[in-house]
């Protein structure tokens, strides 16, 4: 493990003081401290050159909303060059997956734009080729959570972040299923309803090849009521 080797991420905001937030927290925040990640933020409104300190504009043809100012943005990411692979956060990019943030894990450099109001002048995201990236069917206030739950989503891939390196196999997603239920003791359990609820008993066999099967099938039983979109994909692949 090498400092080289570590993921650089430079976030573009007008809101650095939310970075690192809960990425400072628990396993991204031991990366973070062990160097395995680092992070740089920059203060979009520094590159404002009024006395207003202006970062935004009216829309062009009308309409509600702000949209950011594309020189304004460009001598931000002009002063911080190499910028490795761009990205924009907005719900109209290509969504975010498990293969995409695998994808992302393995770069050595992400610079990620975080929009406010209503989003960025389009030539800018043209003249930066700049990749948009979607967290899911959903708007949020700007771009900072989206960028922060992306980021979680590829630190926890990086080498040397999660010990046991074949922890991420049969997580949800890996295999094109979502992953079976999880038990552990007491072998039964009386919950708040007064039901016993004991532990499926090929748990607790010790057959492996058993209890492999039982997750496979739940694993495909789950998938298909939960996820149909999911299960097509999957049923194709066979
Ligand atoms: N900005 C606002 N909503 C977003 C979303 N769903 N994904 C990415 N960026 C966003």
């Amino acid at each position: 493990m090498t400092i080289q080797s570590a993921l650089r991420v430079k976030i573009f905001t007008l809101f650095p003081e939310m970075f690192p937030g809960f990425l400072g927290q628990s396993l991204s925040g031991k990366a973070l401290e062990k160097g395995l990640w680092a992070l740089e933020t920059v203060q979009l409104r520094d590159f404002a050159t009024d006395n207003h300190k202006t970062v935004d504009d009216t829309p062009c043809g009308g309409g509600a909303g702000m949209v950011m100012k594309p020189d304004l943005l460009d001598r931000a990411l002009s002063a911080h060059q190499p910028l490795g692979r761009f990205i924009y956060m907005t719900p109209r990019g290509k969504p975010l997956t498990q293969k995409l943030a695998h994808e992302l894990a393995q770069e050595q450099n992400l610079s990620i734009l975080c929009g406010r109001y209503e989003g960025v002048d389009q030539r800018l995201l043209e003249a930066y080729d700049a990749e948009e990236i979607c967290i899911g069917d959903y708007v949020l206030s700007g771009g900072e959570p989206a960028a922060m739950i992306m980021l979680d989503a590829i630190i926890r891939l990086l080498p040397d972040v999660i010990g046991n390196a074949g922890t991420h196999d049969e997580e949800s997603f890996e295999n094109g299923l979502l992953e079976y239920p999880h038990y552990t003791r007491p072998a039964v359990w009386t919950g708040p309803d007064g039901v016993e609820r004991p532990v499926p008993d090929v748990l607790m066999g010790g057959h492996h090849a058993n209890i492999a099967k039982w997750r496979q099938e739940q694993s495909e039983a789950i998938t298909k009521e939960r996820r149909p979109d999911l299960w097509d994909k999957f049923k194709k692949k066979d």
